[in-house]
Order: structure tokens, then C-alpha cells, then sequence
């Protein structure tokens, strides 16, 4: 099983392969994982199905954990970007294994799971944390079924949020894939706060930036345009002429180890200053309030938006039809519900 693991991201990782042949090489990664870890679509185990609702957000159900596995582009994307991020590391800390905390890992590992690879034992230990019972039992046993042990110092079941580096060991890298567009919902900006000041000095944070802009568009031509996402091998289909249409209207969020670091780390529940758009006299086709989201992975590996669930556009319907001259406070919030809450004022006259 170890020679198909390194055959797999062997081909997702080359520059040089082609769609179909990463495609194939993702889905086989996904077959292996999901015979052996358990949380298959066909499993006919409720548990498998249930999200859960924690402190800083939701933890999807196993079974969606494992699909996002088979979204090609964002699976292919983060893993050359952890991998690019692994080699910058390790030029950063020479001679000392690094250590990789991973939480959020879902029931296969994936982003740092097929690069063992790719890295000796003594070069990379992993601590994976994951809240769902079950998708901590899949990745166990796919520890064990491949025989990786060595790469791995721990699987820590529980909410990271709670989590704690032991003193001591110094912590080199953050992964962390636990988002969807607008980071609503999910807790990446909360554990990002949280774990952020147990990095090592010089560490490195993966997705190194992430960052969400409104903008106005209009509803028929981005309807029309996407009409098409994704090609026959799952990757995006060219939208990048959409973006030159749309009316831009600020960033309201930049999720980076800079930007954390500002924020103190008050992941449970804390508050982004916020940050006021003002919306400019708009022809009437431009129709459509929306949220951007970029994910800057490491180094020149991004997903923009329509490109993966983790950065698809949210739509805010009711400032659709907001006037000219108003203004629009944003803050983004996490706790339970993360996710942006906004306040129009009186339209200037
Ligand atoms: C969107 S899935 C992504 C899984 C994996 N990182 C990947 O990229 O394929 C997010 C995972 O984070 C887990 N999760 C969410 N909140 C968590 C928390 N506070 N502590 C630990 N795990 C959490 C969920 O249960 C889920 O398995």
C-alpha cells in the first residue's frame, strides 16, 4: 500500500502531470483511505453523517470531511503548497525534525498524511487533532495499516481549541483546512488565534494568508459565467474575467500570522475591529452584494475564488439592492457561529 501512496503524490505533486492523471492519482488516494479508515459513502452508519457544533464552530460529519478529499484542485493545491511549505521549513530550521501540528485533520490526514511520502520519519513528526470520534478512528487505523507510526507523535481527539503544545518542543508548522467561503462557520480564524502564539519564532502558519473582499457584480453575468466550475478532471474552468468586471469594495479580512498577531489569542470569542465599505453609485446591473475569499497557501500556491468549496462566493442577499452613498460596517466574529455581522447605515445625502 506504501509504493500507491507515494505513486499517488508522486503525480499530484509533479508540475509536469496532467489533469487526468492527477485526478486518477486523488481518487485513488481517496479509495485507499476510505477501505481502510472506514468512512466510506456506502458505510450505512448514521454516526458518519452527523455535524457537531463545538465552541469555536462546527466540525463537519466524517463523511463530508472525507469528500473534500476528491475535490482535486483544493487537495492538489494544498498539498504542493504543505509540501513547498515543509522544504521552507526546513532551510528555516536545519537539522531539527520538525514538528507539524495538524488539527482539523478529518478522517484521513489528507494534507500531510500522503507526504510522509515524500519526508523520512526523521525528518517531519505530526500531531494531528481531530474532534469527531469517528474520523479519529479512521486516521488511526490508516496510521497503522500503512505502518506510519513513526511519523506520528500523537492523534489527539478533542476540540484544538483546548489544545496545548507541550513546553519544550518546539512547534515549526501550523496546517490548518478548516474553512469554508467567507469563513463562516467553521473555526479556521478561531483556531488559527488560538495556536498561532505556540508556534516557534520563524514558524510557519499554512494557508500562509487568507483574505475576503466585498464586491458588487452582477447576479446574470456571474450566474452565467460559472456556469461551468470544473472541467471532466475537477479542476476550475478560467474565471479571472469576472474579477476585472466586478465593482471592488474593500478587504474586510486578512487572516495571517501578522493579522493573528494583532488580535490576541481570544479564539473562543472574540471580535476583528471592524472595518466600513462604502457603497458607490452603481449602474443597476450590478445587482449582487458578494464575499470573496482567497486562500494564499505558501508561496505562489492559491485557490481563488470558485476554484473550491473553501473559497466559494457568498452571496449577501439582503444588500443586494443596497443604495449608493450607504455605508456598510463589517466585523467578523468568532465563537459558536463565526462568521462576518454587518450593519448598514443612512445612506449620505
Ligand atoms: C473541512 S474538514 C477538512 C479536513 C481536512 N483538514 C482536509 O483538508 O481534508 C474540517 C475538519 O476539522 C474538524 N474540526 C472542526 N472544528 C474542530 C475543532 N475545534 N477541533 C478539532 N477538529 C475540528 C472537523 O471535524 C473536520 O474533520
Amino acid at each position: 500500500m506504501r509504493p500507491l501512496l507515494r505513486a499517488a503524490t508522486d503525480t499530484i505533486l509533479n508540475p509536469a502531470a496532467d489533469r487526468a492523471a492527477i485526478r486518477s492519482a486523488v481518487f485513488e488516494l481517496h479509495e485507499l483511505f476510505s477501505t481502510i479508515g472506514g468512512v466510506r459513502e456506502d458505510h450505512g452508519r448514521p454516526e458518519l453523517d452527523r455535524d457537531a457544533w463545538l465552541a469555536g464552530g462546527m466540525a463537519v460529519s466524517p463523511l463530508l470531511a472525507a469528500r473534500c478529499l476528491t475535490e482535486v484542485y483544493r487537495t492538489a493545491q494544498f498539498l504542493r503548497g504543505v509540501y513547498a511549505a515543509i522544504g521552507a521549513a526546513m532551510q528555516r530550521f536545519p537539522g531539527q525534525r520538525l514538528q507539524i501540528l495538524y488539527p482539523g485533520c478529518g478522517p484521513f490526514a489528507t494534507l500531510l498524511l500522503p507526504l510522509t511520502s515524500q519526508f523520512g520519519p526523521e525528518q517531519i513528526e505530526i500531531t494531528l487533532i481531530e474532534a469527531q470520534p469517528q474520523s479519529v478512528q479512521s486516521v488511526r487505523r490508516l496510521i497503522d495499516a500503512l505502518g506510519l507510526d513513526a511519523w506520528f507523535a500523537a492523534v489527539v481527539q478533542g476540540d484544538a481549541l483546548d489544545y496545548r503544545h507541550p513546553p519544550g518542543q518546539p512547534l515549526h508548522m501550523l496546517v490548518l483546512e478548516v474553512m469554508q467561503g467567507a469563513l463562516a462557520r467553521e473555526p479556521q480564524a478561531a483556531l488559527t488565534l488560538h495556536l498561532l502564539p505556540q508556534l516557534a519564532p520563524g514558524g510557519i502558519l499554512v494557508p500562509q494568508k487568507i483574505v475576503v473582499d466585498a464586491c458588487l457584480t452582477s447576479q446574470a453575468r456571474e450566474d452565467f459565467a460559472t456556469l461551468e466550475r470544473r472541467d471532466a478532471t475537477g479542476f476550475p474552468v478560467d474565471h479571472s474575467n469576472l474579477a476585472r468586471q466586478r465593482i471592488p469594495l474593500g478587504r474586510l479580512l486578512e487572516l495571517s500570522s501578522d493579522s493573528a498577531a494583532g488580535c490576541g489569542s481570544n479564539g473562543h470569542a472574540g471580535r476583528w475591529p471592524p472595518v466600513t465599505v462604502a457603497v458607490p453609485s452603481r449602474p443597476a446591473e450590478e445587482n449582487q452584494f458578494m464575499l470573496l475569499t482567497t486562500v494564499h497557501i505558501f508561496g505562489d500556491v492559491v485557490i481563488r475564488d470558485y476554484e473550491s468549496e473553501v473559497s466559494h462566493p457568498v452571496i449577501l442577499y439582503d444588500l443586494n439592492s443596497v443604495a449608493s452613498g450607504a455605508e456598510i460596517e463589517f466585523t467578523y466574529a468568532t465563537g459558536s457561529k463565526p462568521g462576518f455581522r454587518y450593519t448598514v447605515a443612512e445612506s449620505r445625502p
